[in-house]
């Protein structure tokens, strides 16, 4: 069972996914600075496990705070939000859960709660986040796999595997997990996902640990392999939906739903709901992440580019909702229009 980060009475312990499949070396992180470093240089990547991280470093920046008055507390933390809060800008749960503790602090200090009790309200607070996350992933697991034809190959971009969550299912790779538990045989293909290789690296890793097979492809080979029949679904997760459904996530997506409409295969995207931002009304207004350019053109210390290349590094895309055949949340499943099924998810 892969849990990627967790809560410890030294810091937080992050799994680095940077060393992955060749090291398991986990990282302890003291401070809230530690934390947002380990979500901006990847040590800890996937949108609700960003989410859960930016929670501890919000919980952690508490238990440092050395004090006992309230308005230095709330400054304090308002200070650790904005440094988390610049870490990443795709992934809204990082947003969604910045925000959720600072709901929770505002409440506590409206209860009259002291410098300690608030430290360790918040404490308790991104715990249940982690927790809500998994129990979210599981019903995620359980809606999708009732999609998934039994004896199918199902084609999967990027990692959104317990890797990129709270850990154990996962959203896509959740789908999948949740199809093999309910007696399907699946097998993957996937995608190594140029230029972090999240596919090759941690999505192949993942699969293997589970004995679920699992195929690795270049990302251009996707196409081939939908021509020839050989995909029978696309499952992918997701960093930021929009109101009306058009899904924002790793660079290279949007060409694989392009192909699997063309080629008639349903292409499906898992996310909790605190992946849905309602505050976004279409795509065009979720901000697109760009990387360094070396995460093209070097391999580690090796050189791919001749020198003063110009590149473009966009580690995200947006795939419009035209494409999406449904999108699978812990709620159930939206399916078009998904202006109206989403809202409706949030109302219940
Ligand atoms: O840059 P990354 O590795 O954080 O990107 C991750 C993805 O794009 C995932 O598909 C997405 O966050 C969903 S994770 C359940």
């Amino acid at each position: 069972m892969i849990i990627p980060v967790k809560w410890s009475d030294e810091g937080v312990l992050m799994l680095d996914q940077r060393l992955l499949p060749t090291e398991e070396k986990w990282l302890t992180l003291r401070s809230f600075t530690e934390v947002a470093d380990g979500i901006r240089d990847m040590v800890v990547r996937g949108a609700p496990a960003i989410g859960v991280s930016a929670a501890y470093g919000i919980a952690l920046g508490a238990k440092n705070f050395v004090g006992t008055n309230i308005a230095d507390l709330e400054d304090e933390l308002d200070y650790v939000c904005e440094v988390i809060g610049k870490t990443r800008p795709t992934a809204v749960n990082l947003f969604w859960a910045i925000e959720r503790m600072k709901r929770t602090f505002q409440k506590a200090k409206l209860e009259g709660k002291s410098v300690s009790e608030i430290k360790q309200i918040l404490i308790e607070d991104a715990k249940a986040i982690h927790e809500e996350d998994i129990e979210s992933q599981r019903l995620i697991a359980k809606f999708g796999g009732e999609l998934i034809e039994n004896d199918s190959t199902v084609l999967t971009h990027c990692n959104a595997g317990a890797l990129a969550t709270g850990g154990v299912w996962g959203t896509a790779l959740g789908v999948i997990r949740g199809a093999v538990d309910q007696g399907k045989t699946v097998s993957v293909i996937a995608d190594e996902t140029r230029p972090y290789l999240q596919g090759a690296r941690l999505t192949a890793w993942e699969l293997l640990q589970d004995d679920i097979p699992v195929t690795l492809i270049t990302d251009s080979m996707s196409g081939h392999m939908m021509q020839k029949g050989k995909v029978h679904a696309v499952v992918v997760g997701s960093d930021r939906i929009a109101a009306n459904g058009d899904v924002a996530n790793k660079i290279g997506t949007y060409m694989v739903a392009v192909l699997a409409k063309q080629h008639k295969v349903p292409f499906y995207v898992a996310a909790p709901l605190s992946t849905v931002d309602l505050n976004c009304p279409t795509g065009e207004e979720i901000p697109i992440e760009e990387r360094n350019i070396r995460e093209i053109t070097h391999v580690q210390h090796i050189q791919l580019a001749p020198e003063g290349v110009s590149v473009n590094n966009y580690a995200f895309d947006v795939t419009p909702n035209e494409f999406v055949t449904a999108i699978i949340t812990e709620k159930g499943v939206a399916r078009k229009p998904f202006t109206e099924s989403l809202r409706k998810m949030f109302e219940e």
